[in-house]
């Protein structure tokens, strides 16, 4: 039986964070199991940094520390978040777990994206600690969970911005290119695509040449602003895994385009598209996987991680939308996600194959 918990946030933050940290502590507490928070991902549990979260009063209640409830609905992590490098190495492992040991924790929450999956994995391989992750990370590109924490957040960030740039573009008849985060991943940029109406949509799964991008843009552009159609704005959304920089793109455009008199911007979202309050979604779902990672370490699992929506897979919780995965198949998964051989990949492809000629009407 758990009887103490140590949670922690790792790799990029993400909105969601907090409330899911909320969610691990009260559903910790309201078992009778005290939290701490560790600081700075990895790197805390490796320099003994932390945080208690909850306090055990005389009548042998736990009392919640009150930054749970001011930080649950803010972007980012209270907690801190880092990419610890140190944490691939063993012997900086093994000074974690005599640090948990120490502490009396035997049940560790990680939440974060996949590399903070690998480091949970790792801890639960060598140490006979419990560890259950949470998939947060705004790139979607975690294997088995079809959304991770932050991700409708990052989404209802990009479509803000996006409807605010077609504003100013619409009243100067203007072609933007807009470049959102998400790394090696399009799922970001294809989501915002459909949701924002674009012109079209820059995605790494297309694993075009450079030549290639450039003729697809000056070809949507060329189209778009031809004077049948009369239209006023262009939107093109360039996903940051497209390895071309979004000002040269601007001026390898411009200069395919001189014939024409038009006029085109560049915006790149960058990290505008990380922070920010948490959407209802983002805390529901922070809400749901925090209760099932809790019940699955008072339960003695380790080594799982919560996913969202695939519910035809998995180990079943008490959440019928929340399943628990082994992280070494997700791990095996992410992998799949990235080198577009996962169904989830190939199939998110298709789709935009299928309305790339819609986009561009
Ligand atoms: O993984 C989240 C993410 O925001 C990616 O979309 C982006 O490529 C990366 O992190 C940026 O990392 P950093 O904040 O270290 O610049």
């Amino acid at each position: 039986m758990v009887s103490k918990l140590a949670v922690l946030t790792s790799g990029g933050d993400a909105p969601g964070m907090n409330a899911a940290i909320q969610s691990v502590v009260k559903v910790a507490a309201s078992r009778g199991v005290e939290a701490i928070g560790i600081l700075d991902g990895f790197d805390g549990l490796i320099d003994r940094q932390f945080r208690p979260l909850t306090k055990r009063i005389d009548d042998g209640s736990l009392l919640l520390d009150s930054d749970l409830d001011t930080m649950a609905s803010l972007g980012g992590t209270f907690l801190g978040s880092a990419r610890s490098p140190r944490f691939h190495h063993v012997e900086h492992r093994q000074a974690a777990l005599d640090f948990l040991a120490g502490e009396g924790v035997d049940g560790v929450v990680v939440i974060g994206g996949n590399g903070s999956m690998a480091g949970a994995h790792a801890l639960a391989v060598q140490g006979d600690v419990n560890v259950a992750g949470i998939p947060a990370s705004i790139d979607n590109d975690i294997g088995l969970t079809r959304e991770a924490l932050g991700v409708d957040t990052a989404l209802n960030t990009i479509v803000e911005a996006c409807d605010r740039i077609s504003d100013t573009a619409r009243s100067h008849h203007r072609a933007f290119i807009v470049e959102v985060m998400g790394r090696d991943s399009g799922y970001l940029a294809m989501a915002s695509a459909v949701a924002t109406a674009a012109d079209a949509v820059l995605l790494p799964e297309h694993d075009r040449t450079f030549d290639e991008v450039i003729d697809a843009v000056a070809g949507c552009i060329r189209t778009s602003f031809s004077s049948a159609r009369g239209k006023r704005r262009i939107l093109i959304i360039k996903a940051e895994g497209v390895d071309i920089p979004t000002h040269l793109l601007v001026n390898e455009v411009e200069a395919e385009l001189s014939d024409l008199d038009v006029d085109i911007r560049g915006t790149v979202l960058g990290h505008l598209v990380r922070g920010g309050n948490s959407s209802f979604r983002d805390r529901l779902l922070a809400g749901r996987f925090g209760l099932v990672v809790v019940e699955a370490l008072l339960a003695e699992k380790t080594d799982v991680m919560a996913g969202w929506n695939l519910v035809e897979v998995g180990e079943p919780t008490s959440d019928s939308y929340i399943r628990l995965f082994p992280i070494a198949s997700v791990l095996e998964q992410t992998a799949a996600l990235l080198d577009g051989s996962s169904e989830i990949t190939m199939d998110r492809v298709r789709r935009m194959e299928a309305i790339q000629g819609v986009l561009a009407l």
